[in-house]
């Protein structure tokens, strides 16, 4: 762990200190913070992963678990209590070496199974494999020993922190988004409305984007994917087949049978605190944006017949322009706003990354999401692993350097631009008008949302200013 002491991370995170070190040491401990830890602190890796197991999944999942799928896992599959977090892809993956040690992203698919009460996820079996699912194994709590468990759980968070970091975040909040501020920008005159929406917003993620893939053994964390090529690799495969609404947060839910019922005690999604962040920061961007396209075209026909927007999408569409699917035929302003909502919430959201509390101090322990494993071989189920072997397998001091200075760039560096002006809500409105126009009091809204949110999340030290207008890092 690397706990800072100005600002005082290290008092913040010295309650934790003992359950948080026991996740090594204890297996019940361990199996008990898996999903909380994900719930409540993935939300920089827009960890949305879990899938309910579906009667088709079931079939497909059986021929790998059916080991201990009639006594454990057909009744809570058939009671839809069953779910998986696959994270299989990463068979796709060969190990590297870096710093003269391994790093590795195993393949993992994790079977987690829901109390009814509670609403907790309980991981019970877990499927480890490396490149092309070699040396596969399966670990389950009832069968493998303490410290094989140990292991698996561990092995479980590399790939879910690899997905965090490639997938969930960059892809999801940087490339998309990129290509279609790409494209505004080569298509939309300054002038234009949607201009004036857009580019305040549209500042830095091209450039950011541009250094990642040029620096890349400068700058990335320590995961296993050691060049730029290799990620591209990996987002293209994610991305094939993907339209562009299926990064949206309220889809993803849908397409991963994730109910609100399922992950609520008193409010919606308060025993999923990364979604109930995710979609309060949805709902703020959604306001905002109907707003704005409400005051800036009083009709679907003006929609229709503005040839600047027409040219923008199609060309964000178009296999040799941004390569984009799925944007649809821009004919009404319901049309026009969930795209400028989908794209607006992804640089917005992006912002909770500068946060403290968002690495401070969960992820700055870093076994809590091991950013790779540092052995390729996967131990015997039934082997007895002890800590310091278990540690072995777990990032070393340089690796875990590396891991705090990623985190650190974030939430220690001052943002080019905060989404609050240095001098208020009010201050650097977007559209003429000044502060009566229609869309400013949208902008205004939105800020002060931002602010209140800022507020509830960080409530002892909210840092107004840190959280960026733009995509910069
Ligand atoms: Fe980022």
């Amino acid at each position: 762990m690397g706990w800072t002491t100005v600002p005082n991370v290290y008092r913040a995170g010295r309650k934790s200190l003992p359950v948080w070190a026991s996740s090594l040491t204890d297996a019940d401990s361990a199996t008990r913070q898996f999903w909380p830890m994900i719930a409540e602190h993935g939300v920089g890796y827009n960890l949305i992963v879990p899938e309910k197991v579906t009667p088709a999944r079931a079939r497909a999942l059986r021929r790998s678990f059916n080991a201990i799928w009639a006594r454990d896992l057909r009744a809570p599959a058939a009671a839809g209590r069953l779910y998986v977090i696959d994270m299989s892809r990463f068979a796709a993956l060969q190990p590297q070496s870096a710093h003269g040690a391994s790093r590795f992203t195993p393949s993992t698919i994790t079977l987690l199974i829901r109390d009814p009460h509670t609403g907790a996820l309980t991981p019970v079996a877990i499927l480890v494999a490396g490149y092309q699912g070699r040396g596969e194994k399966l670990f389950t709590r009832a069968g493998a020993t303490d410290g094989a468990w140990l292991y698996a759980l561990q092995a479980a968070k590399v790939s879910i922190t690899v997905f965090g970091i490639w997938l969930g975040h960059v892809y999801h909040w940087h490339l998309v988004t990129a290509a279609m501020q790409m494209t505004m920008f080569n298509t939309l005159p300054t002038g234009h409305p949607v201009y004036q929406l857009l580019a305040p917003q549209s500042k830095y993620a091209i450039a950011f984007d541009d250094v990642l893939l040029s620096l890349w053994a400068d700058i990335a964390p320590p995961t296993s994917i050691a060049t730029s090529a290799e990620f591209l690799q990996l987002a293209d495969d994610y991305g094939a087949g993907r339209s562009f609404f299926d990064d949206d947060p309220k889809v993803t839910l849908a397409q991963l049978g994730l109910r609100e019922a399922d992950f609520t005690g008193k409010t919606p999604w308060d025993r999923y605190p990364v979604v109930q962040h995710l979609l309060t920061m949805w709902d703020l961007v959604e306001t905002y944006v109907t707003s704005y396209v409400r005051a800036t075209y009083g009709s679907d026909a003006s929609v229709a017949a503005d040839g600047s927007l027409q040219t923008w999408i199609a060309t964000s569409a178009a296999t040799d322009g941004g390569n984009i699917r799925g944007l649809p035929e821009m004919d009404s302003r319901a049309a026009l706003a969930g795209v400028l909502t989908s794209l607006l919430y992804r640089v917005t959201v992006h912002g909770i990354s500068r946060l403290s509390a968002t690495s401070n101090p969960a992820l700055t322990f870093v076994a809590n999401f091991p950013q790779c494993l540092q052995r390729t071989d996967i131990p015997d189920p039934r082997a007895r692993l002890d800590t310091k072997t278990l540690l072995t397998y777990l990032p070393n001091t340089g690796t875990i350097g590396q891991a705090l200075s990623f985190y650190f760039t974030f939430v220690f560096s001052t943002p080019y631009e905060p989404a609050i002006p240095l001098g208020g809500v009010g201050t650097d409105l977007f559209f003429p008008g000044g502060p009566d126009d229609a869309r400013n009091r949208a902008l205004i809204t939105l800020r002060k949302g931002l602010a209140a949110f800022m507020h509830d999340y960080q409530p002892d030290a909210p840092q107004l200013f840190q959280w960026p207008r733009n995509i910069e890092t």
